[in-house]
């Protein structure tokens, strides 16, 4: 089939280069000229396992190709929205002006019988809106709402191989003819076994927001079983795999640690109690407000430790941050715990050194007064503190006596509950972790 992806952010591109391995001709569009410079390229315009290649495989394929110019989307069938719904600034709510961009400026190259395919992350009710414009601005164009679960540094694998499909159609005859198409573009080998729900547009784009405040929901709830733990003396991660064994409860997404970040969980929670309190229903989700201050906790508590630890004042003390990304295999930094509690650190005194394997160059951007280093070794340098946030494996896998030796004072925060406590004791560390004893 012939695919356009409107969006080549972290779904788009992940999209456009999955879209052409499964044997589509596939454009990607993008305002960002360096973005689509970059892909058309094939330089991976991020860090995600299997991009780089999937990209160079459908650029030589040739049945991959990328433009700033939307007329390119003209001719193609299928037409999916993959840009961002970022959080308006001084507000929860969604900002929709990419989303509402993305339509005007598509909707001239649409022709009748065309599907538009809507995979951003939206508020309820933003697909019933844009699907009446569609009517008014391109006659004959059938819009399907399709929420995206994928999850950064397994972006490819998510799109490839899907938990499920979630379609969401109109309530008249174009549904059917719409829900082929999607099902062509995901036919065989994806669609093997993969279940496939063909819902209402407000069941589709709650799904995803659903989905993300029950996982950010399950951190918050192990986090604040952490809280109790270091008041009582109990241990969380002892806790988190008992209840775990319960399969209602399930042990994954109860890793308890320094919270969520990223550039999906903190801001849907938010948009989704804003589009909560529009409608009405605010009541029904002020236990996100709970979610939301949890996981913020998290980050001062760090702080917090990082400062008893140093022995009650940070002033003069070298602090080493092992990791910036949100969440390792990624070097996305939006909303990264770990950046946040390094530059509250660093406000309270410390020097802070952060060092990270793919995020540095996207935390210098945000962050451009923290000191970075790239080797591990040089950063860990006359620390007086290391803590660490993102639990890369190089960082799981220190040895203790080895990074003894480089640091001035041997205290360990491990924000991620990741280290072997009675290995690091043993080599004469400070150990102390998240709701650990
Ligand atoms: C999330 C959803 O998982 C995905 O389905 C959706 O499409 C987009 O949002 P992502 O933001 O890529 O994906 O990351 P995820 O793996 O969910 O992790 C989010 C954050 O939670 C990270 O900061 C991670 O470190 C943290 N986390 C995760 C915990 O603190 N504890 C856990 O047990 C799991």
């Amino acid at each position: 089939m012939r695919i356009s992806v409107i969006g080549c952010g972290y779904l788009g591109a992940v999209h456009a280069v999955s879209m052409a391995k499964l044997g589509h001709d596939v454009v990607g569009i993008d305002v960002d000229t360096a973005r689509i410079g970059d892909l058309a390229a094939g330089r991976a315009p991020f860090f995600e396992p299997r991009l780089p290649d999937l990209l160079a495989e459908g650029l030589t394929s040739g049945r991959l190709e990328f433009s700033t110019e939307m007329a390119r989307a003209a001719g193609a069938d299928v037409h999916f929205v993959c840009v961002g719904t970022p959080q308006r600034k001084g507000e929860y709510a969604a900002d929709l002006r990419y989303v509402d961009a993305a339509f005007a400026g598509l909707a001239p190259y649409l022709v009748s019988g065309n599907v538009v395919v809507g995979k951003s992350t939206v508020p309820v009710g933003t697909a019933a809106r844009l699907a009446d414009q569609l009517t008014d601005d391109a006659p004959g164009a059938v819009l399907v709402w399709n929420p995206e679960f994928l999850r950064e540094g397994h972006a490819v694998q998510d799109t490839l191989s899907p938990d499920r499909f979630v379609y969401g159609v109109p309530d008249n005859a174009a549904a059917a003819a719409a829900v082929a198409a999607l099902d062509e573009v995901y036919a065989a080998p994806l669609s093997t076994g993969t279940p496939r729900m063909v819902v209402d547009y407000a069941t589709a784009e709650l799904v995803k927001t659903a989905a993300n405040s029950f996982l950010a929901t399950k951190i918050s709830f192990i986090n604040a079983m952490a809280e109790v733990c270091e008041a009582s003396g109990a241990d969380v991660t002892a806790l988190a795999d008992a209840i775990g064994m319960d399969e209602r409860i399930g042990r994954s997404f109860l890793n308890a640690g320094v919270g969520f970040g990223g550039g999906c969980l903190p801001k849907d929670i938010r948009a989704f109690m804003a589009r909560a309190g529009e409608l009405g229903a605010d009541q029904a989700l002020t236990f996100l407000r709970e979610v939301d201050a949890i996981n913020m906790r998290r980050r001062s508590k760090v702080v917090e430790m990082t400062r008893e630890i140093c022995g009650g004042s940070l002033l003069g003390k070298r602090v080493t941050i092992l990791g910036a990304a949100f969440k390792p295999e990624s070097d996305d930094v939006r909303d990264s715990p770990a950046l946040s509690a390094a530059a509250q650190l660093q406000l309270q005194g410390a020097t802070v050194t952060v060092t990270d394997p793919e995020a540095l160059q996207n935390a210098k951007g945000r962050f451009p007064e923290l000191n970075y280093e790239l080797v591990t070794e040089n950063a860990l340098l006359g620390a007086h503190a290391v803590v660490l946030l993102t639990e890369w494996k190089e960082y799981r896998s220190l040895d203790p006596e080895a990074t003894g030796a480089l640091v001035a004072d041997r205290n360990i925060i491990d924000g991620r509950n990741v280290l072997d406590p009675a290995a690091w004791r043993a080599a004469g560390w400070n150990y102390r972790s998240m709701g650990r004893p």
